[in-house]
């Protein structure tokens, strides 16, 4: 091995898996093995040429491409150990730009997808992981005894009221019966509905509700911005009494978000992930959601969005449920991944959103379980008869799941009327 592409291929290597972070990568290649080898190099300590400035001991940093499949000629799977030493604890930018940074550009490799990866010991130690978490959320709810799904609604539509005609709409769905409300990805604070105002109209929506229902109740105002006036609002929640912000993660950057967690605010993070789809979606080229999901468990998100299966966005039922399984368990290697041990890092509540609607709730839990917020937003202010009917459809329709009843025979006039606009998915 030198600092050029070649000898990172070592199949006799013995690689344990508690001294490297590893990496399985798809790509496509005129060339597999000068491909692989490139990927190993390029991504550690190599570059096209051997350099001058090469000296025998940095052969300790350079990755190993220890194992390889090939699918093809012109295809394979690949597992890549990078040396721990190679990592700055605690910097996930760095990480990033090394297992992700330039080889998706390389000549070399024509496609090249990040599919997994797995986190020693060693370098999870340094993160705190989510300081709520699913059992620190279901405290806020009420719900540690009962463990059911929350029911989550997005004000609707995405931008466009105005402060107190959001709170209003907030009341509304919270006394329908939903536990959770948010703001849309691309609600911020626009001169139509100014951050402040809508927070604090939210919040006494918020308690009255909480009056009014005798059930705990939550508001995720979107903190999105540039760093410093993400904080700032985030503490304006705070003073004003909120109890959870949310943050479009991918779009803020994994320097912000990182920042952001490690100033303790003391409020939980629920994760947007709009834009991820720009390197999640394909299957042959960029970044999979579960390396997002696991790099996002690990920097301490506290509710992260995984895909609904049966929405309106693009969502395998086995990649989903996937994320889910590794956002909530420790996986192993026969779960046909790198499998993770999380230690002392908690579990992250999974959210279910978009496109969906009170009868989209037997399949959304036969598939993700219970520890998963089910949001709807046209599924709740679509309902014929307003917000309000639409939360107490989506509420009747958990009772009705959690009990095994058939949302068709259960005797609720919301929810047929729900089910009869929109249908019913039990798979
Ligand atoms: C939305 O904003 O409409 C969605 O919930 C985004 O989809 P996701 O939940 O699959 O990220
Ligand atoms: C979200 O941000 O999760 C959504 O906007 C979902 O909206 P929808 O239920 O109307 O698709
Ligand atoms: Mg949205």
């Amino acid at each position: 091995m030198g600092e050029a592409y070649e000898g990172y291929v070592r199949l006799e290597a013995k690689v344990d898996p508690e001294e490297y972070i590893i990496a399985r990568f798809y790509l496509e290649s005129e060339n597999v093995i000068r491909a692989l080898n490139a990927i190993a190099g390029e991504s550690s300590i190599g570059t096209w040429t051997e350099v001058k400035t090469y000296k025998p001991e940095i052969k300790r940093l350079g990755a190993i491409v220890y194992t390889y499949e090939k699918l093809n000629e012109m295809s394979a799977v690949a597992d890549v150990a990078y040396p721990l030493n190679l990592f700055e604890p605690k910097n996930v930018p760095q990480l990033l730009s090394d297992v992700a940074g330039n080889i998706f550009g390389m000549k070399e490799v024509k496609k090249l997808r990040l599919i997994d990866i797995r986190f020693p010991e060693d370098y999870l130690k340094e993160f705190k992981g989510p300081r709520f978490g699913v059992d620190g959320i279901r405290k806020l709810i009420g719900t540690e005894t009962s463990r059911r799904p929350h029911i989550g609604t997005i004000v609707k539509p995405k931008v466009g009221l105005g402060p107190k005609e959001f709170a209003r709409v907030a009341y509304e769905a919270w006394v329908g019966g939903v536990d959770f409300v948010k703001d849309d990805e691309n609600l911020t604070s626009q001169k139509f509905c100014p951050f402040e105002d809508r927070v604090i109209y939210t919040l006494e929506a918020m308690d009255k509700a909480k009056e009014a229902t005798g059930e705990n109740k939550m508001y995720s105002p979107n903190i999105t911005a540039p760093y410093d006036e993400m904080i700032r609002r985030a503490e304006f929640v705070k003073d004003h009494g909120g109890n959870i912000v949310m943050i479009d993660v991918i779009t803020v950057g994994f320097s912000a978000l990182q920042a952001f967690m490690d100033e303790d605010i003391g409020l939980p993070v629920h994760a947007h992930r709009a834009m991820h789809a720009a390197f999640t979606r394909n299957k042959k080229h960029g970044i999979s959601m579960l390396v997002l999901a696991k790099i996002l468990r690990l920097i301490g998100v506290d509710q992260l969005h995984i895909g609904a299966i049966v929405g309106k966005m693009e969502a395998e039922a086995s990649e989903v449920i996937l994320i889910r399984r590794s956002l909530q368990e420790d996986l192993d290697r026969s779960d046909d991944t790198l499998g993770q041990r999380w230690h002392h890092i908690r579990p992250v509540f999974a959210v279910a959103s978009g496109g969906l609607h009170p009868g989209s709730i037997p399949a959304v839990i036969k598939y993700l379980g219970k520890d998963i917020v089910i949001q709807a937003g046209g599924g709740v202010h679509g309902h014929p008869k307003g917000t309000r009917a639409g939360a107490k459809a989506m509420r009747d329709a958990l009772e009705a799941s959690l009990k095994g009843i058939p949302l068709e025979e259960y005797p609720s006039e919301e929810l047929q009327e729900a089910i009869s606009l929109w249908g019913v998915r039990y798979e």
